[in-house]
C-alpha cells in the first residue's frame, strides 16, 4: 500500500474542475515530483490532497485511511502534511519555537522529536535560538520543511521549496528532500525546473492543462520529447 493514492481526483475553485481525473501514488523511501507548466493545476492538486480543496470526485487515501471528505485541520494527524508555495515561518520567533508550532498536533515528547529534526538540518540546529526572520530565504524554506516534519508524517508535499534560491541553497534543499525520503518519508514535490525535477526525482508527474499527462519513473521520463509534452502537442508514453 503506498502512502499516499488518489483515484481520478477532480477539482476546482468553482464550478469548472481545474485538475481532472489526477491518480498518482507515492511510496515511503521515494520522492515523487510534479512537474509542468504555470497554470497547469500542481499547486491546486496540493490544496486538494490537504483539503483546502474539496474534491467535486475521486478519493484520496494516506496510509490506507480514505481523507477525502475530512476537514483539512484534521489531515496532518493522519500523516498527511504541505509545505506551501509562499511559506510563512513565524518570522518572530526563533528557530526553535517554529518547531515548536510545527509539533501542535504531535503525540508525545516534542523535545526528542526536535531534536532528531534538528539532526537533519545541520544549518537549523546552529541557528536554533535565532529569530526565522534573520535566516535566508533558503533557510527559511528549509525551517518550513523542518516544521512540517514535526508531526511524524507520512507524507509530506513540498510546493516549489526551491523557488527563488540560489543554485548552491536549491542543491542543498534538494539534498534535504532525499534525506527526508530516506527517513522512510514519501515526499511529494511540485518543481519548476524540470532538469531538476528529473535529477533528484524517483517518479515524475507531468501536469498539462489540468491532467496527469504523462508519468512514470524518472529515467524513462527524461528520454522523453518533455518540449512537446509541456506544450499538449505529444500523447503520453
Ligand atoms: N484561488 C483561485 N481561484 C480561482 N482560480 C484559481 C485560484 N488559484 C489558481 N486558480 C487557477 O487555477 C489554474 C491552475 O493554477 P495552479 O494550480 O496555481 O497552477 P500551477 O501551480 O501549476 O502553476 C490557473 O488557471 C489559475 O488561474
Ligand atoms: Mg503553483
Amino acid at each position: 500500500m503506498p502512502a499516499l493514492l488518489t483515484e481520478g481526483v477532480t477539482a476546482g475553485y468553482g464550478r469548472a474542475p481545474i485538475i481532472t481525473d489526477i491518480s498518482l501514488s507515492a511510496e515511503r523511501g521515494t520522492v515523487t515530483t510534479i512537474i509542468g507548466p504555470n497554470g497547469a493545476g500542481k499547486s491546486t492538486f496540493a490544496k486538494t490532497l490537504v483539503g483546502v480543496l474539496k474534491p467535486m470526485s475521486g478519493r484520496i487515501v494516506v496510509d490506507d485511511l480514505d481523507i477525502t471528505r475530512m476537514p483539512g485541520h484534521q489531515i496532518p494527524r493522519h500523516g498527511l502534511v504541505y509545505v506551501p508555495q509562499n511559506d510563512n515561518v513565524f518570522k518572530r520567533l526563533t528557530v526553535r519555537e517554529n518547531l515548536e508550532v510545527g509539533a501542535f498536533v504531535a503525540k508525545g515528547d516534542t523535545s526528542a522529536r526536535m531534536a532528531e529534526v534538528l539532526g537533519i538540518f545541520a544549518d537549523l540546529e546552529k541557528a536554533k535560538d535565532k529569530k526565522a526572520g534573520l535566516l535566508s530565504g533558503g533557510q527559511q524554506n528549509l525551517l518550513a520543511i523542518a516544521r512540517a516534519l514535526m508531526v511524524e508524517p507520512s507524507v509530506i508535499i513540498l510546493d516549489e521549496p526551491t523557488a527563488g534560491l540560489s543554485p548552491t541553497y536549491t542543491d542543498a534543499v534538494w539534498n534535504q528532500i532525499a534525506a527526508i525520503a530516506r527517513l522512510d518519508k514519501a515526499v511529494l514535490v511540485v518543481e519548476q525546473n524540470v532538469e531538476r525535477a528529473l535529477k533528484h526525482s524517483d517518479f515524475v508527474h507531468i501536469f498539462v492543462a489540468g491532467r496527469s499527462h504523462v508519468h512514470g519513473p524518472a529515467r524513462e521520463i527524461a528520454a522523453l520529447d518533455l518540449p512537446s509534452i509541456f506544450l499538449g502537442r505529444s500523447q503520453a508514453a
